[in-house]
């Protein structure tokens, strides 16, 4: 069949990898793509967020498969549009409903507050409402936790240990509308202290494959310091998530969230990316994401030895449960490189060079990188990402490390301590 994969990142990238690997699969288009999915699909110059376009090419192209990376064309209603113009086009992305588990923090959280799914307290204000967020803020104790209840890149969400910083953050963000439209509410929750991990799901809305859990970098300096970013690392699996912890999750957590989209009908076929935090020895959920998760993806898919397009397949045909699925049995470590100034304003167009070819042990997925001429040049924040397999954390992240110090453009940049502060977990590696 024709498979389309919306999106041009190293999500995409390895998605678009592991998809055209299946026998499955005939063409593969990738739009608007990269200079690494260009290698492997046809790339095609549409926006994710272009429905229209998107709708033609499907029908021009007799595609069967749609897979949306990111999560705006999902939270605009992609599925809905596709579903409504294509009716037996196979869509991995939920319905416009089912993307307000991302695409509003208050629905998530009241979703979490229906379905007895663990999360931190909090309570959301409008702004109409800033005067009781102010007197709110004096009632709780720091640090303070505030979100802009819809998409912001990323960047919607403060915590300070400053009251009056907390204050002029709400009023900001509700007054001045700091985010637009996503900070027109803002929810504030309590501060969780713990460790963080990423736990994914292929579903249909009523069941689910599990996909190995990975732990996320996103600060842009080493030992965790400085602003964040969209993920500089990941590393699967997660030493800390033994099979005690992952049978939690999956009580506590996956098969509520699921159940409670089956009760309240909510059409939901894609990826939930848990973003969890480990309090004490509990799992709690600080956000849900409509998607996989990137850089995560980029070391949880390279470890799955199943057909991706037979499971998506069975997800859209509701065959989940008659199909075993496997992993490779090996830790997986990703390491992003990216452009000099990354987060703040860096510059594009840089030639890279030496990009190792791939091995069995160790893969290069692209991110922001496209052709001019026979050049590959960066063309975003994040550029590449160099995936390695090892039996330890130690030995995967020798061979990223080494992938990543041979690549060259001017001003690169990536974190050299992804993955060590899994080393003092030892029941693993
Ligand atoms: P979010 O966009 O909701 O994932 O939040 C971004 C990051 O902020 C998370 O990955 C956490 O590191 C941190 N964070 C969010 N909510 C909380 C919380 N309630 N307690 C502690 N840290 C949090
Ligand atoms: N790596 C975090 C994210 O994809 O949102």
């Amino acid at each position: 069949m024709n498979i389309l994969v919306l999106g041009s990142g190293g999500r995409e990238h390895t998605l678009s990898w592991k998809i055209k690997q299946s026998p499955l699969c005939d063409k593969l288009f990738v739009a608007p793509g990269n200079a690494g999915t260009k290698a492997l699909a046809t790339n095609v110059p549409l926006a994710a967020t272009d429905f229209e376009g998107v709708s033609d090419f499907v029908t021009q192209n007799n595609i069967e498969l749609v897979v949306v990376g990111p999560e705006e064309p999902l939270v605009k209603g992609i599925s809905d549009f596709l579903n409504e113009k294509h009716p037996n086009l196979h869509i991995i992305g939920p319905s416009k409903q089912g993307a307000q588990l991302e695409g509003s923090k208050d629905f998530s959280k009241r979703f979490m507050q229906r379905h007895g799914i663990p999360t931190a307290a909090y309570s959301t204000f409008t702004n109409q409402q800033l005067d009781e967020g102010l007197a709110y803020l004096e009632t709780i104790n720091a640090p303070y936790v505030l979100k802009a209840d819809g998409l912001a890149a990323g960047k919607g969400v403060i915590i300070t240990s400053d009251l009056a910083e907390a204050k002029e953050t709400l009023i900001d963000m509700l007054a001045n509308a700091k985010f637009g439209d996503a900070s027109a509410q803002v929810v504030i929750e309590e501060f969780l202290d713990g460790i963080e991990l990423s736990v994914f799901v292929l579903t249909n809305g009523k069941e689910y494959f599990l996909l190995p859990e990975a732990k996320d970098y996103k600060r842009i300096g080493e030992n965790d310091q400085g602003p964040n970013t969209g993920g500089m690392g990941a590393v699967t699996p997660v030493p800390f998530a033994d099979q005690d912890f992952m049978q939690k999750i999956k009580t506590q957590i996956i098969a509520p969230t699921i159940n409670g989209l089956a009760e309240e009908k909510i059409s939901f076929n894609g990826f939930i990316f848990f973003g969890l935090i480990k309090v004490g020895n509990e799992p709690k959920v600080i956000e849900y994401n409509v998607r996989m998760g990137d850089p995560e993806t980029q070391a949880v898919i390279p470890r799955l030895e199943s057909d991706l397009v037979e499971m998506m397949l069975a997800c859209c045909k509701d065959e989940i449960s008659s199909l075993p699925i496997s992993f490779k049995d090996k830790v997986a470590t990703a390491v992003v490189l990216v452009s000099g100034g990354y987060p703040a304003a860096y510059e594009k167009g840089k030639v890279i060079s030496n990009i190792p070819t791939d091995t069995p042990e160790s893969i290069v997925f692209h991110a922001g990188t496209k052709y001019e001429d026979t050049a590959v040049v960066t063309n975003g924040g994040r550029v590449l990402a160099v995936t390695s397999f090892g039996d330890t954390i130690e030995e995967a992240l020798a061979k990223s490390n080494e992938g990543a110090a041979v690549i060259e453009w001017e001003g690169k940049n990536y974190r050299k301590d992804i993955g060590k502060d899994l080393l003092q977990f030892s029941n693993l590696s």
